[in-house]
């Protein structure tokens, strides 16, 4: 009997809908090749609905979607909605309410793209961000008083519990031993700063590190640091887990040195319910149905899914496709510079899964 998966989908705004239908191409070709089947329900979460209706998403969305094996995710913003309501609106709150407490965010070169950092190649970069998704900032606690007056104040809390803690720093200990690469794991913080939070964070890491993973190798850098290593030595990492503003700021510094947001997956996780996938790219608006944004960065985000869904070889094949295309087919990331349409990209790929 084969496995079946129920994917819903959002394609979002903007770009959003054009890399999801490559994504989902490649998905069928994979399904079709290692015998499973994905069967998808589309949900029209985005920019467009709201501007129509006023409804930016509807209370029972988490519920509906946590039946679901798994969220496949285009891009949300537009152009046309101030900037943070849908992101805050949508996203977000879909983090949250589904508890995708981790955001898993590779940052893989892969062969043929071409990369900003000099003397470096897919061998120096390949290493994988764990992102704490669901507290920090993020959170939004804090507040504002005498808004709007010369004596206004503004306060935005980094706040984290021990619980959020342990389980993103256990998640990303155990993802660090199945990868089984260089087996160890960076925290990434700001313990000369932030002496309560990151402190708690590195407290944390060393004792269950040493209890419960004592063969991975523990490593600590500050988070100014950690940027300019990812610059100057990306061959140093191998896994890095971190906050979530922080997580946010350096995933960024990361996808550029991947080739940036035409390549760049992410995957918001949680372990035990249901999990989204997105290319960590925007909606990119001013390239919408011109069939010239590069798909990969959705492509490699359905990759993530299939490995997630326990799809491991059609995870790796999928991979292998995108990197046979970068290598030998694209002549450049950027959207209209690929020499090859969306659709074309997304049917190279399909072909050699
Ligand atoms: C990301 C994005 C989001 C974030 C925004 C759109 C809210 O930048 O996924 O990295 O800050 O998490
Ligand atoms: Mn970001």
């Amino acid at each position: 009997m084969s496995n079946s998966y129920n994917i819903a989908v959002i394609p979002g705004d903007g770009t959003g809908p054009e890399v999801v239908c490559e994504g989902k191409k490649v998905l069928d070709a994979a399904a079709q090749e290692f015998g499973f089947k994905l069967a998808y329900e589309s949900f029209k979460f985005g920019g467009d609905h709201f501007l129509a209706t006023g409804e930016i998403l509807p209370d029972t969305a988490a519920e509906e979607l946590a039946k679901f094996d798994a969220i496949y995710l285009g891009a949300i913003g537009h152009p046309g909605v101030a900037p943070g309501i849908l992101e805050k609106g949508i996203l977000l709150r879909l983090r949250f309410e589904l508890d995708q407490y981790i955001n898993l965010r590779p940052v893989k070169l892969f062969p043929g793209v071409e990369c900003p950092l000099k003397d470096k190649g897919p061998e120096q970069i390949d290493y994988v961000v764990v992102r704490e998704n669901s507290g920090g900032v993020y959170t939004g606690t804090g507040g504002v008083s005498m808004r709007n007056t010369g004596q206004e104040v503004a306060i935005q809390s980094m706040v984290y519990s021990r619980f959020q803690v342990e389980r993103c720093l256990r998640y990303a200990f155990e993802y660090t031993r199945r990868r089984n690469k260089k087996n160890t794991l960076a925290l990434c913080g700001k313990t000369n700063v932030l002496t309560y939070v990151y402190d708690l964070w590195e407290r944390a890491f060393n004792e269950i590190g040493a209890a419960d993973f004592d063969e991975i190798t523990r490593e600590y850098y500050h988070v100014d640091a950690t940027c300019m290593w990812m610059v100057k030595n990306p061959e140093w990492f191998d896994v890095i887990v971190t906050g979530n503003m922080f997580g946010d700021i350096i995933t960024d510094l990361g996808a550029i040195t991947q080739g940036g947001m035409g390549i760049a997956a992410g995957a918001n996780i949680n372990p035990g319910g249901v999990s989204m996938f997105e290319p960590i790219g925007g909606s990119a608006p001013k390239y919408t149905g011109q069939n010239i944004i590069n798909p990969l960065a959705a492509v490699c985000a359905g990759a993530m899914m299939l490995d997630t869904l326990g799809e491991f070889d059609a995870a790796v094949a999928v991979e292998n496709s995108v990197m046979d295309v970068t290598a030998n087919k694209l002549k450049h990331m950027g959207a209209g510079q690929m020499g090859y349409s969306t659709a074309e990209v997304g049917d190279l790929v399909a072909a050699g899964v």
